[in-house]
């Protein structure tokens, strides 16, 4: 069943589990191959391809255990836009210059799984499956306890791929709201353009 590309994506797999292991923290480390795994079967339930779901869960919080001035660096350094205070965006900043170091360490990479990696925390107004995947497999993965995940979870594979995505997006916009934290003005717009895209089919 493997095609010549898949064995190519799947030749990365031991050495960016080895590389990710080094970079993060024990419990960041097995959330990211929870993710993994859980992207992995929500890509064979919608029909995305299963291997880059794998791979791009893995890598997902490839800069999330920098300290803060790591991750300024690499905000200078990838030219990378604060809209906000540090502090304010440093939870939503590891996402994109994640996405720009994990392309610079695995130059083979496909950028489909690249921009999966770079939204997977404020989103974008055009996602692809893969990019959903994503978002929707780090938020349930089973080892998180936080919120009511049942339902999200017991959704998985009844209703659309962007349903899912929806409903996930809606309890981060809410979970951000309800603690007072900043919300990135890209996620705005992928609030507004759901919601209508959401509309226009009922
Ligand atoms: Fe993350
Ligand atoms: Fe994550």
């Amino acid at each position: 069943m493997s095609t010549g590309h898949a064995e190519g994506i799947e030749a990365l797999f031991a050495p960016a589990r080895e590389q990710l292991e080094a970079r993060l923290s024990a419990y960041r480390f097995l959330h990211s191959l929870s993710v993994a795994d859980t992207a992995q079967a929500m890509a064979i339930s919608y029909g995305v391809h299963p291997q880059k779901a794998w791979l791009a869960g893995l890598l997902h919080d490839w800069d999330k255990d920098l300290t803060d001035e790591e991750l300024l660096a690499r905000v200078k350094e990838f030219d990378i836009p604060l809209v906000a205070r540090l502090e304010d965006m440093a939870m939503l900043l590891h996402a994109q210059t994640g996405a720009v170091a994990v392309a610079r360490a695995f130059p083979e990479l496909g950028g489909d799984i690249i921009q999966a990696i770079a939204r997977h925390t404020s989103a974008a107004p055009d996602m692809s499956d893969l990019d959903m995947v994503i978002y929707v497999a780090d938020m349930i993965e089973p080892l998180r306890s936080q919120g009511n995940l049942t339902s999200l979870r017991a959704s998985v594979g009844k209703v659309s791929l962007e349903t899912l995505f929806l409903r996930s997006f809606e309890m981060t916009m809410d979970h951000l709201i309800r603690r007072h934290r900043f919300i990135h003005p890209d996620s705005l717009e992928v609030w507004n353009t759901y919601i209508a895209r959401e509309r226009a089919g009922n």
